[in-house]
């Protein structure tokens, strides 16, 4: 029923194993900003992003929350440091986990952070055991975002808020064929089976549909782009290269900073909240 093979592959693939640690010390979403921000400022971004979340979540210092997708820990760590909350993060990878495990040693988080292998559709949780569920730019890898979302939907206790920063697109039949062709292509390639299908309005419904109310989403992009514009720029001649010698699904980190670019204007970055 899973994808853990193709999500896998795509974490453990040279460009992912290299190119976040280098650009971005292993954290995997993207920055905030704001009008007069550097661009390059990737780090003070990348913090933004993760304060929104908290003021987002909304929570009290000591409440509860489950962190599906986790990565190597650092929006956790962020929110724990910042806004006192106890966080579990889950994510598929043995080497995302250890990572984190480490990173919140070496913060003195250990008190407020834990985290395990597994997969979120799948949480092994008794229902009710959290304040709050989010995820940060990992629905859109989910085989089946409807498994998922009711198990959030069961992990929080009544009244509990989920949010999700994630990726929805423009519809096929309102985009030009090479354009619906290059979302087809980088979604399978980069193991996005739920951004294919999170065409606007698609994740609101699939949220009320698994039970949420107060179910609503805000637009972003904008100050996400001047990050993506910077990893477009730095990724411009090796994808050139690659696509050259046909080679470019092997480098799917490159063509996605370049055509996630160029598409920018079909595809937005939102911020999904909910409530049980
Ligand atoms: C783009 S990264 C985001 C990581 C982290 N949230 C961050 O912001 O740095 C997506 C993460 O989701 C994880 N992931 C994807 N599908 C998952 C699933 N079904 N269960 C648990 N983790 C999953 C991946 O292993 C990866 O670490």
């Amino acid at each position: 029923m899973g994808n853990e093979r193709e999500v896998s592959g795509y974490y453990r693939h040279p460009g992912s194993r290299l190119g976040y640690p280098l650009f971005l010390n292993g954290t995997k979403h993207f920055g905030y900003y704001r009008a007069d921000d550097s661009p390059w400022l990737w780090s003070k971004a990348l913090r933004r992003m993760e304060d929104k979340m908290g003021k987002t979540l909304a929570l009290p210092p000591g409440a509860r929350v489950l962190d599906a997708g986790c990565g190597v820990g650092d929006v956790a760590g962020h929110l724990a440091g910042r806004f006192g909350l106890r966080i579990h993060g889950v994510d598929l990878l043995d080497f995302h986990v250890a990572t984190a495990a480490r990173r919140a040693r070496r913060r003195g988080l250990g008190h407020l952070l834990s985290f395990s292998r597994g997969d979120y559709a799948a949480p092994a949780f008794p229902e009710e055991s959290f304040d709050a569920v989010y995820t940060m730019e990992t629905l859109v890898h989910a085989a089946e975002a409807e498994t998922a979302l009711r198990q959030f939907h069961r992990v929080l206790k009544p009244g509990g808020r989920l949010v999700m920063f994630e990726y929805v697109r423009e519809s096929d039949d309102r985009l030009h064929p090479s354009a619906a062709e290059l979302f087809r292509q980088l979604n399978t390639w980069a193991a996005m089976p739920s951004f294919q299908r999170f065409t606007y309005g698609t994740l609101e419904r699939l949220t009320s549909e698994a039970g949420f109310s107060d179910v609503r989403a805000e637009d972003i992009s904008r100050h996400m782009w001047p990050m993506l514009k910077c990893f477009a720029a730095i990724a411009r001649a090796p994808y050139a290269a690659a696509k050259a010698a046909g080679l470019h699904r092997h480098t799917v980190n490159s063509m996605s900073a370049v055509e996630f670019w160029r598409l920018r204007a079909f595809w937005r970055y939102e911020v999904h909240s909910a409530v049980k």
